[in-house]
């Protein structure tokens, strides 16, 4: 796109959209609040009330002990849904439970448990704390080595960097093929080729990835992997992670919580532990059911959405970003700090200002536009693909380049709250 992007450009793209209607699938109570931080949290979808009114009235109100009959399933039917509509996995390959953190641990101390010849975990030094500080954690505790590569705080993991840490004592990758902070996209298949030629396994981090990129887990020979989903796939706040192992190596993995979820008929309340031989030994203890719950409704919306046409939409909202941004910004001390082609990121785009964190409190408090701030100095701009209209990102970028023209955004504290 070359010259000005006139608002009308924004409402023709919307005019055009095959996904416009989903935005009335969703809860929307001001509609002058735009909401670009889908990649935090999710909105909340206009069936998953009524769908959690039913679940407390009826299933636990009236059914009482007597819906575990039913529920004891929930997490493997939603988990077997993940897997064929947004994983690319076969249905026993993917369950829900605890959080993404927490699998982390578990698939992680699984996996080195299976290769006890080898001594080095690999992890990227700008990857999501929680993904450094259990693979950190794992790795004293078992006095491994863990080895951090450096991927790029713009551009993400170069692959070269990472093929050149590679060798034959490392037994395994962690990694996110969405970045948190810059958004950029890894080539989970290349990854994995690189690893099998050493002997490692991958376990990948999908959180920033799941509901807004096509994944073929099974196709790419993926081994392992975990996500939230909360963020993309609107299941709401804390609602428990997916886990994801591949089929074969199912029987041979061991998680390190032995749970009674995790138990052969676990209600023979046996003397000792005999993990089941499939997906659900990887589950531990009661899931928080009504989270678990409220991912039944927002699945249903982006089963019916297709990642397909989401991640098409994601795409062309990024790019809308970065037009806007490189035409509108770059005299307001603004850079791009995301990959700039739109095939190289996933949904967010980050842009980098001094002042990032003062502009992210002025964009929410004056101008009633919702990102987020990640360190050093980066807004992060994460529009959901299945709600966000390109107008809403034409107009947030126009209150951006408002709001950095009056330096309304003077007036906010440097000091950060607690939540960024
Ligand atoms: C990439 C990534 N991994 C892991 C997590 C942590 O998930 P949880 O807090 O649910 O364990 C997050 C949270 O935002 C994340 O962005």
């Amino acid at each position: 796109m070359d010259g000005e992007i006139p608002r009308e450009l924004a409402e023709e793209m919307d005019s055009f959209d095959p996904l416009a209607e989903f935005r009335n699938r969703f809860i929307i109570t001001n509609p002058h609040m735009i909401y670009l931080d889908g990649n935090s949290l999710g909105r909340l979808p206009a069936a998953t009330p009524d769908f959690l009114d039913a679940v407390v009235r009826k299933d636990w109100g009236a059914g009482l002990v007597r819906s575990w009959q039913t529920w004891i399933d929930w997490a493997g039917c939603l988990g077997d849904r993940l897997a064929v509509h947004a994983l690319g996995a076969r249905p026993g390959e993917v369950t829900l439970s605890d959080s993404t953190s927490v699998n982390i641990y578990k698939l992680a101390a699984a996996a080195l448990d299976a290769a006890p010849d080898r001594g080095t975990v690999i992890i990227d030094a700008d990857d999501f704390p929680t993904n450094r500080y259990v693979m950190q954690g794992l790795a004293a505790q078992r006095k491994l080595t863990p080895r951090a590569v450096q991927s790029h705080v713009d551009n993400g993991l170069d692959l070269d960097v990472l093929r050149a840490a590679l060798d034959d004592d490392v037994a395994l990758i962690v990694l996110s093929l969405v970045s948190y902070r810059c958004g950029a996209l890894l080539d989970m298949a290349a990854v994995n080729v690189a690893a099998r030629e050493v002997g490692a396994l991958v376990l990948w981090d999908l959180s920033h990835a799941v509901g807004v990129i096509p994944i073929a887990l099974n196709a790419v020979g993926a081994d392992l992997a975990v996500g939230c989903t909360y963020k993309y796939l609107n299941g709401g706040p804390g609602s428990p992670a997916f886990l994801y192992v591949r089929t074969e190596l199912q029987p041979v993995l061991q998680q390190p919580i032995w749970g009674w979820f995790g138990q052969r008929d676990q209600f023979q309340m046996g003397s000792d532990y005999d993990p089941l031989g499939h997906i659900e030994r990887f589950l531990v203890g009661t899931p928080p059911l009504l989270s678990l719950a409220a991912v039944d409704p927002a699945l249903t919306l982006m089963e019916q959405a297709d990642v397909t046409r989401v991640r098409e939409k994601g795409m062309r909202l990024g790019q809308l970003i970065v037009e806007l941004a490189d035409r509108w910004l770059p005299s307001h001390g603004f850079r791009l700090a995301s990959p700039r082609r739109a095939e190289h990121r996933g949904s967010h785009v980050s842009l980098a200002h001094p002042d990032a964190w003062r502009v992210c409190q002025s964009l929410a408090e004056d101008a009633s536009v919702i990102c987020d701030f990640r360190v050093p100095d980066r807004l992060r701009i994460g529009p959901s693909p299945v709600y966000t209209r390109f107008v809403d990102v034409w107009d947030a970028m126009d209150r951006l380049r408002d709001l950095v023209a009056n330096r309304s955004y003077e007036r906010f504290p440097q000091e950060r709250t607690r939540v960024t």
